[in-house]
């Protein structure tokens, strides 16, 4: 059985999908997280685009959720780096194409058969598991959303300003639901949640 979440940056749906898999014992799958991996994997790798695509059957990308998302990249654990703000400037732009969608969705396909998960991403309910169970779609304003963004990221000792934080998230947006393949879009038959005037326990 699967849960899903898809919504743009900072709608919440991250922090609400892992407080759910807790709250009932569940797994969480943050697919946002493996298409950041895939980008750090590109960014390091300095490969042709045909000669990352190739390589990318033959890495081990691995996954796991205790207390938070892990992510290990050939042994190595990225689940901070994945979060630096070279990641995040070309993320978008790396999980636009075909072959990086492809890629994920196997992957992601194979993960869920065979325990409960909750996931989170942009298009889960659309493409990737039109069949789930339940699915939310999660919005926010602008502003609050690059508010819980910025202080996310402060948080965790990414030093960015407000500005170029919104900046960053109304340029994410704009790639990530107009994109070809598979853009972020809220399924016909997904809940739609407004957090904007929601804190975390509301
Ligand atoms: O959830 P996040 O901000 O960490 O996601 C990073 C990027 O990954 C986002 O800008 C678009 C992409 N993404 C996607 O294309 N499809 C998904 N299901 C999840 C994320």
């Amino acid at each position: 059985m699967i849960v899903v979440i898809d919504g743009p940056a900072g709608s919440g749906k991250s922090s609400t999908a892992r407080a759910v898999a807790h709250e009932l014992n569940i797994q969480y799958l943050d697919s946002g997280a493996l298409y950041r991996a895939v980008t750090y994997l590109f960014l390091e790798s300095e490969q042709s685009l045909p000669k990352f695509f190739e390589s990318l059957y033959s890495v081990q990308l691995t996954f796991k959720f205790d207390n938070e998302f892990q992510v290990t990249l050939n042994g190595e654990r990225i689940t901070e780096a994945i979060r630096d703000p070279m990641v995040s400037e070309h993320v978008s732009r790396i999980a636009a194409m075909t072959k990086v969608r492809e890629y994920i969705n196997a992957l992601m396909k194979k993960t869920v058969q065979n325990d409960l998960y909750i996931a989170d991403g942009r298009d889960l309910g659309t493409a990737v598991f039109p069949k789930a169970e339940c699915k939310f779609f999660m919005i926010a304003d602008l502003e609050i959303r690059a508010k819980r963004r910025h202080q996310e990221l402060n948080t965790n000792g990414i030093k960015v300003s407000y500005s170029e934080v919104i900046a960053e998230i109304k340029r994410r947006d704009k790639i990530d639901s107009t994109r070809d393949n598979d853009p972020l879009k809220q399924a016909d038959d997904a809940i739609l949640i407004d957090s904007s005037a929601f804190n975390f326990d509301e």
